[in-house]
């Protein structure tokens, strides 16, 4: 374990790249309410079951990346490694089962043990949103026009938004036969793993990234064409809302998602240029159950990565927002002047003024190098001569420009400097 590092997959975040971070967030504060979305908060972990049933035995995220653990009682808990089943969860305890739709997004941390990579981490954030207790194609195509305005406002540019049908429940069996029948021919030219897909679970193969499945699955049979004429009539339906609303997208046949709870149309975000992990956001439309729950609660939403959101900005060279002014820093010379200047501080912040003391004895150098490193807008300085004389001297650290200002007006000179921050 490298000393002081955090563990692999997780990351510090410090204050110099918060308004990166609080941008992404406040962005979605103020876009997702334009469509009637309210923040929910949801428990960080949840009851292991949550997951299994919720997202599916079968998937890769619950066989082998959730961080589970007991506690005291003895129950097993999970780090929830998505945000829909705990949110499923969460709306279970309103009317949602009855028809009332409930819209919600979240924002905050998840936790998948999968390998670190550039873009792949084990604690990432995402920002989620969830429309639950209806079924309309209108809202599939809704939550997609909402994702896409929310990433345009960040600038961010380039993407190609992908989209594809799972079909109903009842769609699934007559096209796992179609694919099934098409595998089974194929069989001895897969990877190991798809070999047991064949048997297990079908759809996994679409999404195999070995270059000789993805060769079958080229020429793999048209599987939309077994389901129903309504599940092909609702896709067409989204698909004519996204163009009517001039939301880019193209048919991928290959997206299935890893997630089991999806229905109907599934969706993601990629941006070509920042690697191999270059899903920035992806969802669907979904039937999710809940333990003990016979019926499933219905729903569409997407989530995207924080993280990943992050690199593409960096990528396209998006501004930095502005970070603001830095804090006055209050420099003093002697014990007198400090005390003075601690008294000084604490009346500034009531004015909303930041503030930093130095608060050792310090020469006037070392002090100044303090003030550099907190990136101070303006230094104050005040030894025994200015308490004498009633005034301070008041440094611009930008402009490098002083001047004495009386300690009267001191006060009324910062306020109106740092209002504007
Ligand atoms: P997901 O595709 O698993 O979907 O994750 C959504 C986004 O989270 C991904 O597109 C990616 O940007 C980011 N992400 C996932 N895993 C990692 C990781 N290990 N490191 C960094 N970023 C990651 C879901 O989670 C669904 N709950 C989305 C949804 C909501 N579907 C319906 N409603």
């Amino acid at each position: 374990m490298a000393k002081f590092s955090p563990p692999p997959g997780t990351a510090d975040i410090f204050p110099g790249e918060m308004p990166l971070w609080h941008r992404l967030e406040d962005t979605a504060r103020r876009i997702f309410p334009l469509y009637g979305y309210g923040e929910l908060r949801t428990p960080i972990f949840e009851y292991t079951e949550v997951f299994k049933r919720g997202i599916g035995d079968e998937t890769e995220v619950v066989q082998k990346e959730m961080y589970t653990f007991e506690d005291r009682g003895g129950r097993s808990l999970t780090l929830r490694p998505e945000g829909t089943a705990g949110v499923m969860r969460a709306l279970l305890n309103t009317d949602v089962m009855n028809g009332n739709e409930k819209r919600v997004f979240y924002i905050g941390p998840m936790f998948r043990g999968e390998r670190p990579a550039a873009g792949r981490r084990r604690q990432f954030h995402q920002i989620g949103v969830e429309n639950a207790g209806r079924v309309a194609p209108e809202l599939d195509a809704e939550n997609m026009a909402m994702m896409m305005q929310y990433l345009d406002d960040l600038e961010i540019s380039g993407t190609k938004l992908m989209i594809n049908t799972r079909g109903a429940q009842t769609d699934r069996k007559p096209a796992e036969e179609t694919l099934s029948k098409y595998f089974q021919q194929h069989i001895g030219d897969m990877c190991d793993d798809c070999k047991t897909r064949v048997a297990r679970n079908v759809w996994r193969i679409l999404d195999c990234k070995q270059a000789r499945c993805k060769e079958i699955v080229k020429n793999a049979p048209d599987y939309v064409s077994a389901y129903s004429s309504e599940s092909r009539a609702y896709f067409d339906t989204v698909c004519e809302l996204l163009t009517s609303f001039n939301v880019d997208f193209e048919i991928d046949k290959q997206l299935v998602r890893g997630l089991d709870y999806y229905a109907h149309t599934v969706f993601e975000v990629i941006y070509p240029g920042i690697g191999a992990q270059n899903a920035i956001a992806g969802g669907g439309r979904y039937e999710l159950y809940l333990p003990e729950n016979k019926k499933p609660i219905v729903g569409v939403g997407f989530a995207a990565g924080l993280e990943r959101l992050l690199m593409v900005q960096e990528a396209l060279s998006v501004a930095a927002p502005g970070i603001g002014k830095g804090p006055v820093f209050l420099v003093s010379m002697g014990a007198s002047a400090r005390a003075f200047n601690m008294k000084l501080a604490q009346d500034l912040r009531s004015a909303n003024i930041p503030v930093v003391v130095e608060v050792e004895d310090k020469s006037m150098k070392a002090q100044m190098r303090a003030a550099n490193r907190v990136n101070a807008g303006f230094a104050i300085i005040c030894g025994d001569d200015e308490l004498e004389s009633g005034k301070v001297v008041c440094k611009d650290m930008q402009e490098g420009s002083q001047e004495e200002i009386g300690q009267a007006e001191l006060k009324n000179f910062l306020q109106n400097i740092y209002k504007e921050v």
